[in-house]
């Protein structure tokens, strides 16, 4: 979806175990300083040359050193389309409104079409995806419908909403669930596929975990708290090993309002952003389940991690209140070197929370009747994090969020875990966790050594009283983002004390020559971006980076132009552009073949608000979300 310190707490780290973390932090930003913020390219190179044909230039005289990085790095772009490196080819998959079944009729691109076509086809606005193989050539994908642009959803352009249209955008959102297949023209959907399923705002879901059943949950629709209708803002995602797939419901509280207008919000729904204006969907019009005055209970039902079977589609999805409540972008899960589940939540709100999951029991390979309900058990945490003054790394730990401990007490308003759990944020604050600029997306390396999360942007940082610029926020008014990394103590996910620093953080060179505003040294002209979102590495240990940032290309992003995906190499600090996206869209969603040389990238919201998009299509086209898939023409692994 669209741009806009603590020290007291210390720990007996044991030094001889982050050898890791020391080698990796030694090419990164807290030992290269802030002085030198250009690179091997001084400012005076592009003086007098327009911002693009900079970052051409530079691109140009870009080298790459990584030995994980093969790739060409592209320029900045302003085209409306999709540039990869040369030897790279891009072809779509799906469009928002593409037929998903036999019987689903075509995109209808007036605005006109109703509920019921949408509820056959792809979902709008693609997000976090993941792929299911079922051969060499078919697998399952699994991917996020976020939310929908009124502005192209409707003919009206959200000025008439009716009953169906409320609807219609139900069916928008939510998870589509198909399979595709690969012939010698390459991957496509097959409409014929068993398993494809489209999940919405209405398909039934059970509630688990130590929040199920409880009073906050409960609803005249549903008395026992147990089962809720749909999911809805899923942003991006997670896999489990025993063939889940995790989506993530991020800003829930946008769907909901109330008819009438003396209805008083109450603090713990305020802390979720829930207010009694419904201007942008205005389901609360013609959906009583959305309309506050009537149902106050039902955002509760919302905000959490939900887990699907994506073979099975039938099969009921599960609400995961063990993962706790907020504005979930992903769920980045492993599973620890002792066998337990681990998940790594970020909540992507000014000033929110960055969280860790540890689940009750171990994981058992083959033994999926027990590992399907890993994720009902466990402890969840917040993320709290030291340094000195002015320090760009330190230490940290996790606070744990559990009832009638850290002060979640009755004394407090904690009177149960379920309340801790459904009040996560509110439980987050008692016990001192950091407030950060907007945890988006973690991804763990694949050796496990080292977790990273990308902190997208933050304009309160330095303003609010309980955002102080300090340790991983280390900029007032933060409009570029940064990307946090940290390693556990003895490399053990399950441990609370871990240590930390920053991979990057993004900045313009070209008009800042040094200072935090530069950004970090692995931060160029010819790679510069703003607001780091999407994140992900292959099994190589690239790092892939999707930006949903600023893409005015002018003032202080000037010469960024659209969003775009990067490749960082962990070790070196090395960063490189590997391709940049349409006009007005964002670059979100990753997955991979087995193999890695098939990579399928989610285009969100092109044009948003009219802004003159026609992708995919061309011409004059309404503009389309859209999944892409790249390869390599001599079929070699993407990134190498
Ligand atoms: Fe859906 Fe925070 O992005
Ligand atoms: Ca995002
Ligand atoms: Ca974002």
């Amino acid at each position: 979806m669209g741009y806009d310190n603590s020290h007291d707490l210390c720990s007996n780290l044991n030094q001889e175990q982050d050898s890791e973390f020391t080698r990796m932090t030694n090419t990164a930003v807290s030992r290269r300083g802030f002085m030198a913020g250009m690179g091997a390219l001084g400012v005076g190179a592009f003086i007098g040359m327009s911002p693009i044909a900079q970052s051409v230039q530079a691109a140009m005289s870009a080298s790459v050193k990584s030995k994980l990085i093969g790739f060409k790095p592209v320029p900045a772009s302003t085209a409306d389309s999709v540039v990869v490196p040369e030897g790279y080819k891009v072809t779509n998959l799906i469009s928002w409104g593409d037929p998903l079944f036999d019987n689903a009729p075509e995109f209808d691109p007036s605005g006109k079409a109703p509920a019921a076509s949408q509820a056959l086809q792809f979902g709008d606005n693609t997000d976090g995806m993941s792929l299911f193989p079922l051969s060499n050539d078919r697998a399952v994908m699994a991917v996020n419908n976020e939310y929908t642009n009124v502005e192209y959803l409707y003919d009206h352009q959200g000025k008439a909403i009716t009953a169906d249209d409320v609807l219609k955008a139900q069916n928008a959102h939510g998870v589509s669930v198909f399979e595709i297949k690969k012939t010698a023209k390459g991957w496509s959907v097959d409409r014929l596929g068993k398993l494809n399923r489209r999940i919405t705002a209405n398909t039934p879901m059970q509630i688990t975990g130590p929040a199920a059943g409880d009073e906050l949950l409960k609803t005249a629709a549903d008395p026992s708290g147990m089962e809720v209708l749909g999911t809805f803002n899923n942003c991006a995602n997670g896999q489990t090993p025993w063939g889940t797939y995790l989506t993530c419901e991020e800003n829930f509280h946008k769907y909901f309002g109330s008819n009438d207008d003396t209805y008083a919000v109450p603090a713990e729904l305020q802390r979720y952003g829930i207010k009694v204006e419904d201007k942008t969907y205005q389901w609360s019009k013609h959906d009583e389940r959305f309309d506050l005055s009537q149902n106050p209970n039902e955002p509760n039902r919302h905000g959490w991690v939900v887990e699907i079977d994506p073979m099975d589609p039938t099969s009921k999805p599960q609400k995961r209140t063990a993962l706790g409540r907020f504005k979930h972008e992903n769920a980045a899960f492993m599973i620890d070197k002792n066998g337990h589940a681990v998940v790594y939540l970020g909540d992507d709100e000014r000033g929110e929370h960055l969280y860790k999951f540890v689940s009750k029991d171990k994981y058992i390979a083959n033994n999926n009747q027990h590992n399907r309900r890993l994720l009902e058990e466990g402890t969840l945490y917040v993320a709290k994090f030291m340094a000195a003054d002015g320090e760009l790394k330190g230490k940290g730990q996790w606070i744990e969020l559990t009832f009638g401990k850290n002060g979640l007490t009755p004394e407090n308003g904690f009177n149960s875990q379920a309340e801790v759990l459904i009040y996560t944020r509110l439980a987050a604050t008692q016990v001192g966790g950091t407030t950060m600029d907007r945890p988006e997306w973690v991804a763990v390396h694949p050796n496990k050594q080292t977790a990273f999360c990308t902190l997208t942007n933050n304009k309160n940082r330095g303003k609010k009283e309980n955002q102080p610029i300090g340790g991983p926020n280390p900029r007032e008014n933060n409009k570029y983002g940064q990307i946090v990394r940290w390693s556990p103590m003895n490399g053990d996910h399950t441990q609370s004390a871990f240590n930390w620093d920053l991979y990057l953080i993004a900045g313009n060179p070209t008009l800042h020559s040094s200072g935090l505003l530069a950004g970090s040294n692995n931060i160029t002209p010819d790679n510069m971006f703003n607001s780091p979102d999407g994140l992900g590495f292959d099994e190589s240990g690239r790092l892939w980076i999707m930006t949903d940032g600023k893409y005015s290309n002018k003032d202080d992003f000037v010469g960024m132009g659209n969003n775009q995906m990067l490749c960082g190499d962990p070790e070196s600090g090395e960063v490189h552009r590997f391709l940049t996206g349409p006009v007005a869209a964002e670059v979100t969603g990753l997955t991979f073949t087995p193999d890695y040389k098939t990579m399928f990238i989610g285009i969100q919201h092109p044009g948003e608000k009219l802004k003159g998009s026609h992708f995919p299509e061309g011409g004059m086209s309404k503009p389309r979300s859209t999944i892409v898939v790249i390869t390599r023409d001599d079929g070699g692994v993407i990134g190498a």
